[in-house]
């Protein structure tokens, strides 16, 4: 078993790093307080290709593989979770769905662009009563012979107002359950089709979340992604790997408190000796090292078994859980060992802790993933 990255790997990884460093970092408090889309560092990010990390270059994308793209998006979420969870959306969501079952001439007009970064796309799956319990779909597209009429509301969609391009889940024939779903590819300014209000988040501030309305929107035929009633499978599937891509999101946001954290204990001083040298405030490093360490190999075994086209519904599943339960529990003690510092923002801990909740609730709640897991143990 060889633990070692390529040197093609190490360099992705460095570059994302610098680039969080350099390009995130100044103003990612405001952005986070003022609620402000990382517009210009969105697009930068596409120019660097982290926009469309594993599509295939014909497409526009970087080739790259999914170990690339989890070490991108652990240094990415070190300082902005804001900007990694547009990252997260346009590559695992978006750019893979559309590359893996869309058609060559979906991938010509959505992909190549996606991938490029030159726009970002949204995966509107959610609905005010739909969130976990997936197959509930209240949005209806009816078929109308050559194009669909798309009614309902999505809500909680990341890249709600800055997305170009929508990949929208909705019921088609509700006597087939979940294979009467269809995926649809939707785009901004389609007559009937409204972005709603944005939401006050608790964390991922930066981002923005909307709801969606759509009223007898006409969804050409050929905007169905694969054959009629995969919608559902479409999702699912797409949702798998995308919980790889959080659960490096939440990898990263808690190793960026860490580090603070590491940092912190070794310039405070209390009686009479740095706080990293009390046993009280070692332990809790020890183990917050230990339980980073234990959720990158997670990350790293699910991001290797999508490369070797193995099955990873279950690596991804346990990957993500643990990375989020994690990420919340290293940002408390990150906070815990700033002491009253760590409650302010310049010290960047208090925005971590709180961007870290959301790791447990998208991309399936941390009990959706303790279903997939005890499903597939006890099968
Ligand atoms: N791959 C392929 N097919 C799959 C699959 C997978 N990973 N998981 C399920 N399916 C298939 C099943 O095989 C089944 O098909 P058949 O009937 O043909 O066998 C079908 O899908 C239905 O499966 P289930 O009976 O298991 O469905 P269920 O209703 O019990 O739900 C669930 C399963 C895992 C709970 C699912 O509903 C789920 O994942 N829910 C959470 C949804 C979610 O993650 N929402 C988050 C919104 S997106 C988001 O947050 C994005 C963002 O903005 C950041």
């Amino acid at each position: 078993m060889d633990f070692n990255l390529s040197e093609e790997q190490i360099m992705i990884r460095d570059a994302a790093r610098d680039f969080a460093r350099t390009e995130l970092l100044p103003g990612v408090i405001e952005r986070d307080e003022k609620q402000k889309f990382p517009t210009e560092q969105i697009k930068k990010m596409g120019e660097l290709g982290f926009l469309g990390m594993m599509v295939d270059p014909i497409y526009g994308g970087s080739g790259l593989d999914t170990i690339s793209y989890v070490l991108a998006m652990e240094e990415i979420s070190k300082i902005d979770a804001s900007a990694s969870v547009v990252m997260s959306v346009n590559n695992s969501l978006v750019c893979w769905g559309l590359e893996t079952y869309g058609t060559e001439a979906q991938k010509q007009k959505y992909l190549v662009p996606l991938a490029k970064g030159e726009i970002i796309g949204a995966f509107c799956l959610s609905e005010p009563e739909a969130g976990s319990d997936a197959t509930s779909q209240r949005t209806t597209a009816i078929d109308k012979g050559d194009y669909y009429l798309l009614n309902g509301t999505k809500n909680w969609i990341t890249n709600g107002n800055n997305a170009s391009v929508y990949i929208v889940i909705a019921q088609t024939d509700v006597a087939k359950g979940h294979k009467g779903i269809n995926a649809l590819i939707v785009e901004k300014g389609m007559p009937g089709f409204m972005v709603g209000n944005k939401e006050n988040k608790l964390g991922i501030r930066g981002s923005d979340t909307h709801s969606l309305m759509f009223t007898d929107v006409k969804i050409p035929k050929e905007n169905r992604i694969g054959e009629d009633g995969f919608g559902f499978k479409f999702a699912m599937k797409t949702l798998a790997g995308g919980r790889i891509g959080i659960a490096a999101q939440a990898l990263g946001i808690a190793s960026g408190a860490y580090e603070l954290a590491l940092k912190y204990s070794k310039e405070r001083r209390t009686f009479g000796k740095e706080i990293s040298q009390h046993q009280a405030i070692a332990f809790k490093l020890a183990d917050m090292a230990t339980s980073i360490e234990a959720s990158r190999h997670l990350c790293m075994k699910a991001a290797w078994e999508k490369d070797q086209h193995l099955n990873y519904d279950l690596s991804g599943a346990m990957a993500k859980l643990y990375a989020a339960d994690t990420a919340m529990n290293v940002t408390v003690e990150a906070v815990q060992i700033h002491g009253g510092y760590g409650f302010v923002k310049e010290y960047h801990v208090e925005r971590l802790m709180r961007d870290a909740k959301i790791t447990q609730i998208y991309e399936g709640t941390s009990e959706i993933q303790k279903i997939v897991i005890s499903r597939s143990v006890l099968s």
